[in-house]
């Protein structure tokens, strides 16, 4: 047998880091024991799916609010925590997690028919007979279930069909209709909670349920720049050994989270990349300059995937403003400059152009949340009105990252990038 010292991880064993206690704290899924600054809207949820346990049915949810804020980590804790007592109980009812993104409803509902039978099959039936069988397999459990949605406003929808979160509320219907309910018996179906961090979704959900689906609305607003501090600063204290990292570098941090319209996702990952360079260069803590270099290349990945992920009319937005901007030397691009030069490029492209109304609405306000562009009112001089001016964030990541996205998207942008550098006028003239 090979002698201790040989061992490949023995040997390992001398080389614990200096700096990180337990890196899986600042891990994105990791999910804490304690959500701080929650407590009121976890018991909103609590108090309404624990009637289950005095043979109530609970009402749906939607909770809702911006990224980050602990929507998914909540429910996912009260889940785990729900069942767990079910099971102790001896109360059939049960909760089950489903994430929306980037899948079908279709999808969506093989996934709870296999969460009951890992056999069932992913495609071949209609979705009707997929609700039945999922109706069918609730009723013979007995039980009570609580379906999430994660993410809602991200299922991909059916060409043409539109509406997905309205496909899976009309399934949700459907189900509770046909698990029977026996007068007087223990409550027995479904109820579902749906979770969204898109603006504007209560009212979306109204406008196509107004009668038959009825929400308890949960409301997780943003941490402020102190909440931050003091959750990141938690995290440090599981994460990384004692002095690796000062209280005035977390404010900084917290701050510069809240600047850049960040999450603590993106906190989260500064400091573990922070750790992971002091480990490389042997220093022995995280200083202002370390967390500078960290928050730099955190965000030009965060920037790189957000313009990936974009659909065609947010990442088109985007060019148009970088094309106009060459335009306006400096000042900022007015509304109707920007339209011309979006109606423009979409033509060059052959991409059917949104509504004014619509991008001027829906999608720059999207982006200047994401923190893309700015959009400002200005006076046009005495009694002329005011327009509104955008300006993309004038970082050189972003274009970077736009012309990147646009030349691996359409075959189009190539063609009209080569116009641009021997036509001086540019594309959009
Ligand atoms: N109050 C809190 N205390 C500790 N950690 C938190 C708290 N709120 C959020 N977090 C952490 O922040 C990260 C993001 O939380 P979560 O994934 O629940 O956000 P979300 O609201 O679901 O965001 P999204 O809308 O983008 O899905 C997670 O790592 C979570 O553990
Ligand atoms: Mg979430």
């Amino acid at each position: 047998m090979a002698n201790v010292e040989d061992n490949l991880f023995e040997k390992d064993e001398d080389e614990r880091s200096d700096i990180f206690d337990a890196p899986h704290f600042l891990s994105i899924d990791y999910i804490p024991n304690q959500l701080i600054f929650r407590e009121n809207e976890i018991d909103m949820v609590k108090n309404n799916i624990k009637k289950v346990f005095d043979g109530l049915a609970p009402s749906h949810m939607l909770i809702h609010g911006p990224p980050g804020t602990g929507k998914t980590h909540a429910v996912k804790k009260i889940k785990e925590d729900f069942n767990e007592y079910a099971k102790n109980k001896d109360v059939n009812a049960g909760m089950k997690h489903f994430s929306c993104k980037n899948k079908t409803t279709y999808q969506i509902l093989t996934r709870i028919a296999r969460s009951f039978d890992p056999s069932y099959p992913s495609r071949g039936l209609g979705e009707g007979e997929v609700v039945e069988d999922v109706a069918e397999f609730v009723d013979d459990e007995d039980s009570h279930y609580i379906f999430v949605f994660d993410e809602v406003d991200k299922i991909t929808e059916k060409s043409g069909k539109g509406d997905g979160i309205g496909d899976l509320i009309y399934f949700t219907t459907r189900l509770g209709e046909l698990i029977d309910k026996g007068v007087g018996e223990e409550p027995l179906g479904i109820s579902v909670i749906l979770i969204s961090n898109k603006t504007g979704i209560r009212d979306d959900i109204s406008e196509y349920n107004k009668s038959t689906f009825h929400p308890t609305t949960v409301y997780f607003k943003d941490y402020d720049v102190d909440q931050l501090r003091t959750i990141i600063k938690r995290r440090c204290r599981e994460a990384f050994k004692d002095g690796v990292i000062k209280d005035d570098v977390i404010q900084t941090l917290a701050q510069k989270t809240r600047d850049s319209n960040s999450d603590l996702r993106f906190s989260f990952t500064v400091l573990r990349v922070a750790g992971e360079l002091v480990e490389r260069l042997n220093l022995n803590c995280i200083d202002e300059s370390l967390l500078e270099k960290s928050f730099e290349k955190v965000n030009e990945q965060k920037i790189n995937e957000a313009v990936k992920e974009m659909n065609e009319t947010e990442l088109m937005t985007l060019w148009s403003l970088m094309q106009a901007k060459k335009k306006v030397n400096g000042e900022g691009i007015t509304s109707h400059t920007f339209y011309r030069t979006y109606e423009n490029l979409c033509e060059k492209m052959n991409i059917d152009p949104k509504s004014h109304r619509h991008l001027t609405s829906r999608v720059t306000s999207r982006l200047e949340s994401q923190g893309f562009i700015t959009a400002e009112l200005k006076g046009r001089g005495r009694g002329k009105g005011v327009n509104l001016m955008y300006r993309l964030a004038g970082k050189k990541k972003l274009k970077k990252a736009i012309e990147e996205a646009m030349s691996m998207r359409y075959d189009e942008y190539a063609v009209i990038r080569g116009s641009e550098r021997t036509n001086l006028k540019g594309p959009w003239d």
